[in-house]
């Protein structure tokens, strides 16, 4: 992070997504001195930790690690009605009037009366019990962890993903199960939960599936979990084999932007093939869901490291819900 803020002077604040859909955290602590030693404001896209202030066990919310500004999905982890988002702001470094400017220049001047009640309700009951609703969903996802231990194939992930190179705390709520080993991918794995238990997942990719529990859970629904787990093992030895997808290195997902989103964005723009994109401006967002961050932005140089992440995962099972083709036979760039 430090390398990245020396690289550049022009830097003029740090945008962080923390918690990952993945529940994995960054040092968000750590990041907001190395902001606030440069007189920088740290902004933390905390969508998935609407529950974070509210249990001990759980990562540190980023207003207490020293954040200026985050945002806060509740229809998240809140489990509040879809569209209740709010934002958090400390300190000065982000002045509230223009804050509030923004806000309303993208806000609608008809606001919803239930979004903004259910975002009230949970806030009264967090404080009043969320401490203790949430310490029963910890123990159900200790306890799916111990019983998906049991079931030959599956890995719940926890410890490998908490270290220098992974993640610096992890939300427990978020159970990621490695499927690989039914050899089959995660992809393949939430298609079929779906189609024969009804069960949908908070995520897949190719090699991961991600149950998503919240404070609604409890040992019912979390057996209805299991049960569709174990028929995923026992059944998982009839489905074809899994597509293969080249991951590319951090390094080459850091593309070069050589234009401004803005200006990429406004062009003059064309479809082209996607091979025949490799060196071009891209014109448009391309985001791999999960992780829900983006491969290639307006502005940025398309390479032939990315295209091949983007075309073998969509052929693997990948969801692109921004560019013009979802199925990526084109990709817009700049004329
Ligand atoms: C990391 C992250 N940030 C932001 C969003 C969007 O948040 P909202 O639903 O409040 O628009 C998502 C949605 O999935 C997300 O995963």
């Amino acid at each position: 992070m430090h390398r990245a803020l020396d690289r550049d002077s022009d830097v003029a604040g740090v945008l962080i997504t923390s918690p990952t859909p993945y529940g994995t955290c960054a040092d968000v602590s750590e990041i907001a001195r190395l902001c606030h030693d440069r007189g920088l404001p740290l902004l933390v896209d905390e969508a998935w930790g609407a529950h974070l202030p509210f249990h001990e066990r759980l990562p540190t919310w980023a207003m207490d690690a020293g954040a200026d500004l985050c945002v806060v999905s509740v229809h998240k982890m809140g489990a509040g009605l879809e569209q209740g988002s709010v934002f958090h702001q400390q300190g000065d470094l982000v002045d509230p009037t223009f804050l509030a400017a923004c806000a309303d220049m993208l806000s609608t001047t008809s606001p919803n009366v239930l979004l903004w009640a259910a975002i009230d309700g949970w806030r009264r009951q967090m404080v009043e019990h969320g401490h203790e609703v949430l310490d029963a969903a910890l123990q159900v996802a200790d306890d799916v962890r111990e019983r998906i231990a049991k079931i030959d194939g599956l890995t719940a992930l926890r410890d490998e993903l908490i270290g220098p190179e992974a993640s610096h705390e992890l939300d427990e709520l978020k159970v990621l199960v490695d499927v690989s080993g039914l050899g089959i991918s995660g992809y393949q794995a939430a298609d079929w939960l779906r189609a024969h238990r009804a069960v949908d997942v908070g995520l897949s990719d190719h090699r991961r599936i991600e149950a998503q529990l919240s404070l609604a859970d409890d040992p019912g629904t979390s057996d209805v979990l299991l049960d569709a787990l174990t028929g995923l093992a026992r059944s998982a030895g009839e489905l074809p084999a899994p597509r293969s997808v080249e991951l590319p290195s951090p390094e080459a997902l850091d593309t070069e932007a050589v234009m401004l989103p803005r200006d990429a964005f406004f062009a003059s723009v064309e479809d082209v093939p996607l091979y025949a994109a490799v060196g071009r401006i891209c014109a448009e967002q391309v985001t791999p869901y999960p992780p829900g961050i983006p491969a290639l932005l307006p502005g940025e140089r398309i390479t032939g490291e990315v295209v091949e992440y983007l075309a073998t995962g969509v052929a693997a099972g990948m969801v692109l819900p921004d560019p013009a083709d979802p199925q990526l036979g084109t990709v817009r760039v700049v004329a």
